[in-house]
């Protein structure tokens, strides 16, 4: 089936007609080269740019296991928002919206620098979906995909700040229950975000008739009690988040099978390869302290995210000053600079690395960086170009003075009496 949809450009407005199956990426009008949406697949066929609600959508961010994720623009306040649009088969109970509501104000009540902001939840051509705080960088699966790890002392601070914002959750009785490498973003200047928290118990209550590896991908970081289907509770978010930094510091995920069933198995049997064994750079507490995040019994792990954040101040202040597993970098000092004194309250200047780190780890920091040292070369060659001019003035103004000043003096002198002989 072939659909239509005007030109995001408003100068344009050419009608784009494009087939069903493509609904929900983006095209590029051949008139006048602007990227405009598709609507999601579903929506009714628009005359007007891509909208859901009262949000005009701008691009797609991305997909994941719920549905697509854009980037859009909310009518009347103009603010740029994340706009989860769940996929169809999450559409149908009306009950289901009230139910969402519910989950989605716990989500709101929310308000902390290390969690995504809820906004707000509607439901539009029969597709539901909600707005939440857009987030400039990237997930943290991203950033794996670019590099196989992350240094020890970069996770440790977003460890940290993973954990204020669990904390944060914890306060208000809110678990997260999807924990991974997806659902933790970073921001350009290195600010740790969890997304999606608070919505996974709905979408768990609303597909309780679909088989669960679909719902959640692979369950790489997921606890034994949840693979098991048992009752859960913040020490389950505690688990994931073990197994999402054992990824980030080793580089492999602790269990993996050939099919997400096998991977359940591994996870609520066998044991993972110690961190150390994968990755001998990582500080030995750190490495012990994220293996015991992942005990199978969860009375053997953190039992909150406070007692984590405590054990993390003392792998903070035991942070080794020399790298010395391998002989290449004995010399290189461990830099802990960025990671923040975890007993006081989240500091938003302390959590930040220095610019030279951040624009070797990330390409955009590279060119925000880079963008900097541009505009401080202009800014100073403006200064130079200036003060040359100015110099000249003087110099110019200075020559005509002594001109002047030389020639009535010389007239003078011609008057002069000649001296007595
Ligand atoms: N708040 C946000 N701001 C910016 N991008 C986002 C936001 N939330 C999600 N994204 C992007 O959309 C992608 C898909 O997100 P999501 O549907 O939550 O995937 P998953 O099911 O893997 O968690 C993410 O990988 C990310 O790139
Ligand atoms: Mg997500």
């Amino acid at each position: 089936m072939t659909r239509q949809v005007l030109c995001s450009n408003p100068s344009c407005r050419q009608a784009l007609s494009y087939p069903e199956e493509i609904a929900g990426q983006n095209a590029q009008c051949p008139r006048c080269g602007t990227v405009t949406p598709l609507p999601p697949p579903g929506a009714s066929d628009s005359s007007s740019a891509a909208r859901l609600g009262h949000y005009s959508l701008v691009r797609k961010l991305g997909e994941g296991s719920m549905g697509q994720v854009f980037e859009a623009v909310q009518d009347g306040l103009n603010r740029r928002v994340a706009l989860k649009v769940l996929a169809p088969r999450f559409a149908g109970d009306p009950l289901y919206l009230k139910r969402f509501q519910r989950e989605a104000q716990t989500a709101a009540a929310l308000n902390h620098r290390h969690i995504i902001a809820a906004y707000e939840i509607g439901v539009d051509q029969g597709r539901y979906f909600f707005s939440m705080e857009y987030v400039d960088g990237e997930t943290l699966k991203a950033r794996l995909g670019r590099q196989s790890r992350v240094p020890p002392h970069e996770a440790l601070r977003y460890l940290v700040q993973s954990a204020r914002g669990l904390a944060h959750a914890w306060e208000h009785q809110v678990i997260h229950r999807d924990i991974k490498p997806a659902n933790l973003m970073v921001t350009w200047d290195d600010t740790l975000k969890i997304a999606d928290l608070g919505l996974a118990k709905f979408i768990a209550r609303m597909t309780e008739s679909t088989p669960t590896d679909i719902i959640i991908g692979t369950p790489y970081y997921m606890s034994p009690e949840q693979a098991r289907n048992e009752d859960v509770d913040i020490r389950t978010d505690i688990y994931s988040l073990g197994a999402t930094f054992y990824h980030l510091l080793t580089g492999e995920v602790p269990f993996k099978g050939r099919s997400p069933f096998e991977t359940i198995v591994k996870v609520t049997t066998e044991p993972f390869t110690p961190i150390l064994t994968l990755n001998p750079q990582v500080p030995k507490t750190f490495a012990a302290a994220v293996e015991k995040m992942m005990a199978r019994q969860p009375s053997e792990r953190f039992q909150d995210p406070k007692t984590l954040l405590q054990e993390l101040d003392r792998v903070r202040a035991e942070w080794p000053s020399r790298v010395s597993a391998s002989g290449q970098a004995a010399d290189a000092r461990v830099d802990t600079t960025g990671v923040p004194p975890i007993a006081a309250p989240a500091a938003p200047a302390a959590s930040g690395p220095s610019p030279g780190r951040r624009a070797k780890s990330h390409p955009w920091r590279q060119r925000a960086v880079e963008r900097k040292i541009l505009e401080k070369r202009t800014a100073l060659i403006a200064i130079g170009l200036l003060a040359a001019f100015f110099l000249l003035v003087v110099l110019v103004s200075a020559a005509r003075g002594l001109e002047s000043a030389e020639i009535p003096a010389l007239a003078e002198r011609s008057h002069f009496p000649s001296p007595p002989r």
